[in-house]
Parts: C-alpha cells; structure tokens; sequence
C-alpha cells in the first residue's frame, strides 16, 4: 500500500485525476469503479477541467458506482445517480450508455442485486477504482461486520455512517436512508487498481488504523485493502495527522 500526503485537498484532488486521466490516456475504454460523498468531488472538477482542456476522453470509458441508497430515486436531490451526474457525468464527454449505478428504487432489490453483478461480470477485465473511506473504515457501503458481503447486496447502515452523512441531509439522521446497495469487497478486489482519497481530521483516525494496522479486520472494510496489491492511498495533511 503506497501512502501519498498532499498539503491540502486542491493536491490531493489533482493528484487523484492525474492518475485516473493517464489509466485512460493508456487505455481509452478503461472500466473504473467511481465513489460519491465529498472526498470525489474535488477530483471530478480537475476530471472535468481536463476533460474541457482536451487532456482527457471519456467517450470509450465505461464506469461502475459503488453504491446507493435505498429508496431514492434519480431525481432525488440526494441519490447518488444524481450526485454522479452532477458532479461528473453531465460535464464530460461520457457515453452515458456506459455509466452504471445501482438502481436505488428497483421493485425487487435482489434482483437488481443480481442484474449489478451481471454488468459486472460483462467486463471481465476491472481496471481501476476510486474510493473514499467512512469514518467506520467502510468501503462503498460495506459497513463494519463479522461476515462481509463478497458481492453486490443490500445493507442497513449503521449509526455512525447515517450520522456522517447527515449533513447532506439538512443534518437530520432522520431523513438518511436507512439502508444501501453496494458492491461487495470482492466486486471491490478485482479491480486491478485501486485509489483511495480522504481529506480533514474526522478520517485521521481511520487512516491511522489503515495505514498502521497491517492487519485485516472485518470491522474496517479497508483493510481488505491489504489483500490487494496496488492500492495508494492520497490523503491530505490532516487525515494523515495521526500518522
Ligand atoms: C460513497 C461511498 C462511501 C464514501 C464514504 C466517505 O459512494 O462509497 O464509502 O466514500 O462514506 O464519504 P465522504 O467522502 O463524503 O467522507
């Protein structure tokens, strides 16, 4: 695991684009993985820049999100499929026919478990993913446990990830979905390579337990991290505070 400290979130950002940009300037049809939450977003504005500046093309490149939540639909201000599009998708010069986000409001959400790992299957060569990181350690929404899900399921959140996210929710826990659709931490390993951003002093101690613990511990999602073999971790000075 490769750690990379940045001054501040600006760097950190630009950083994180410069690799994404050269994976697809190295393989135009690139299939990657992408997160929502704030740690992207600065990342998806250098994507969008350099995506205006001729330094980038998305039109070959086939994207897969992590996760979202359950019962909110594309509209919604605060699904993920509208933060994806918001934030990256409407900007850039994406196929949106290869942009893939599990259905929040599916009638039957194990089949819509099912048809995720399908289009996933499709592609059997997984090039590269962007994570960020809960303040639990989760990855995607694959929240701390004794068993981890391998594949794309659906999952209650827990109280601390409802509270970390409630500020995108007029800071009212009550009105955070309760439950998610995510990946699984296999679907999350098979993608050949791996970046994860995080940024301020709520994520130092998560860095600290990733960085430091050398262990793997279902309850930190983000030590599976371990298992794979080209994961760099880009943080900035304050998640990295406690290191
Ligand atoms: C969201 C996701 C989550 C977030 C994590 C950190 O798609 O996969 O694991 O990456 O909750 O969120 P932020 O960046 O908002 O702190």
């Amino acid at each position: 695991m490769k750690l990379l400290i940045k001054n501040d979130y600006k760097e950190l950002s630009l950083e994180a684009a410069k690799i994404i940009a050269g994976e697809i300037n190295k393989k135009p049809d690139l299939v990657m993985c992408l997160p929502t939450g704030s740690s992207p977003v600065g990342t998806y504005k250098q994507l969008i820049w350099m995506n205006e500046n001729d330094d980038v093309d998305f039109s070959k490149v086939v994207t897969f999100n992590l996760d979202e939540y359950v019962g909110l639909g594309p509209k919604d201000k605060n699904s993920y499929r509208r933060f994806m599009d918001s934030n990256l998708f409407d900007h850039i010069n994406i196929n949106h026919d290869n942009v893939n986000i599990p259905s929040g409001i599916a009638a039957n959400m194990e089949n819509e478990c099912r048809r995720y790992n399908k289009k996933l299957d499709m592609y059997p060569e997984k090039d590269f993913l962007l994570s960020g990181i809960g303040q639990n350690g989760h990855i995607g929404f694959n929240e701390p446990a004794d068993r981890l899900f391998a594949r794309t399921h659906t999952i209650d959140l827990t109280s601390n990830t409802i509270a970390a996210n409630a500020r995108f929710f007029d800071n009212d826990i009550n009105k955070v979905p309760k439950s998610a659709i995510t990946m699984g931490v296999a679907d999350i390993l098979h993608f050949k390579k791996v970046v994860l951003v995080a940024c301020g002093t709520a994520k130092a101690p998560i860095i600290k337990e990733l960085v430091t613990s050398k262990t793997i511990d279902t309850h930190n999602t983000s030590t599976l991290l371990y298992l794979h073999n080209d994961v760099t971790v880009i943080v900035d000075k304050e998640a990295a505070s406690l290191l």
